[in-house]
């Protein structure tokens, strides 16, 4: 192995905590969502029984309704706000009230098809779970079924302080928040954390979330946000088709009827997204019915979704190029044209790497290999030059947020690294 696939390998090693990795030790010492389905990919390079694990362990936190929570807590102790206290959810494990995005299907199938034979039983018990899930997901985050899911909160979106959210949130009251002491500005410099600001209204979003008693369509319809998000609509669509095929290959062909009325509305969610005058798909503030005024990184996940439209294709490639064209570390969560850009604040500029690996898989899935490569080179230089990240500075490449981070190290081994050329 090369030196950084072993250095990636020792990263979700040291990250593990007996069947679940936590994303960061100190950071996010518990188990989340996308990011342990993404870890699954990074252990499948050396270790599939292991990959498999982490899957199952993160469905020990589903609810009797489906929704498979955006954190699983782990253990009681202080170290992270806001803790299982704070979110008042029943049930044990104890998790988070809302969703996370649902990458989980897709690994799951990358998994089986790696080993159908030692993955079949695996992948057979597995797919009831995501099937209840996607479907809570299409209920009570579309209730109209428009084709859109909505997030109820920037969290789970997974992109906390997206400019995407702001309008929204500018209407969310903090009056009255009980008094919280935050931990993650300790341990990572608060200019590239969310502001005190966000972080009252994000508290005040669950306090509704709890007095509703985590009735999920009431939150969606009456909540203090709901914004339709390309984020998840995208890699639900993408999710949905892999739910599908994996379906099919179990022989379960059944169910894929239902999968199948999805992923036709997912195409009417695409058109409903997109927004000419940005030459992208933008999120949709569900209540007041506008969509927000930049690109975030997420449109491009339409090629991610396998919803094709040539037209549409051709101006958000014409987008991504002119995106690129400017940031020479890419791909920054938004758009460095635009004055809410900033470069090393979470999701307001910096570059992910588990989004260019989501980014870039759709790419060279649609053909479109030069932009594909630019991706892919951009993540290998990005990590072989700062290291294993959270995020990085998209202007000048500098490692940002918590180092040793498990899914950074995943989408290294899993795609990035020279050694899956
Ligand atoms: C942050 C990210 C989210 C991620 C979590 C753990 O909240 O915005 O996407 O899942 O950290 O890494």
């Amino acid at each position: 192995m090369a030196d950084l696939d072993q250095r990636a390998a020792e990263i979700l090693n040291a990250n593990d905590r007996g069947g679940f990795t936590v994303p960061s030790a100190r950071l996010y010492p518990h188990q989340w969502n996308w990011d342990s389905a993404i870890a699954a990919l990074g252990f499948a390079e050396f270790d599939l029984d292991r990959a498999w694990t982490e899957i199952e362990t993160l469905f020990e936190g589903q609810w009797p309704n489906g929704m498979v929570p955006h954190i699983i807590f782990r253990h009681d102790g202080a170290d992270y706000f806001p803790g299982p206290s704070v979110w008042g959810c029943e049930g044990s494990p104890p998790t988070s009230g809302h969703s996370q995005p649902p990458v989980a299907a897709t690994v799951v199938r990358a998994l089986y098809e790696r080993d159908r034979s030692a993955g079949a039983r695996r992948a057979r018990a597995l797919l009831p779970k995501l099937l209840a899930w996607h479907r809570w997901f299409h209920e009570t985050r579309d209730p109209e079924g428009r084709g859109v899911i909505a997030a109820t909160h920037p969290w789970e979106s997974g992109r906390d302080n997206a400019p995407d959210w702001d309008a929204a949130m500018a209407r969310v009251d903090p009056q009255g928040v009980t008094a919280y002491a935050r931990h993650d500005i300790h341990e990572v410099d608060p200019a590239m954390r969310p502001t005190q600001d966000d972080y009252d209204r994000y508290v005040r979003i669950i306090e509704w979330g709890r007095a509703a008693s985590w009735d999920h369509l009431r939150i969606t319809r009456e909540g203090p946000l709901a914004v339709a998000d390309p984020g998840l609509t995208f890699i639900l669509a993408r999710a949905d088709r892999d739910l599908s095929a994996l379906a099919e290959a179990l022989g379960e062909t059944a169910r894929a009827a239902e999968i199948a009325a999805w992923i036709d509305r997912a195409a009417e969610g695409a058109a409903l997204l997109w927004q000419d005058h940005l030459r992208s798909y933008a999120a949709l503030d569900l209540r007041s019915g506008l969509p927000a005024d930049g690109v975030s990184s997420v449109g491009f996940l339409a090629f991610y979704a396998g919803l094709s439209d040539p037209r549409r294709d051709a101006r958000l490639l014409a987008t991504l190029d002119r995106i690129l064209s400017s940031a020479p570390f890419g791909v920054p969560s938004f758009d460095p044209a635009h004055p809410k850009f900033d470069a090393r604040r979470y999701w307001r500029g910096p570059t992910w790497p588990v989004m260019n690996y989501l980014i870039g898989r759709g790419l060279e899935e649609a053909g479109l290999v030069d932009t594909a490569s630019r991706v892919r080179a951009d993540t290998r230089r990005l990590i072989e030059s700062a290291g294993f990240y959270e995020y990085f500075d998209p202007r000048d490449g500098s490692g940002a947020g918590a180092s040793d981070f498990t899914w950074t190290a995943a989408v290294w081994l899993a795609w990035a690294s020279p050694s899956n050329a």
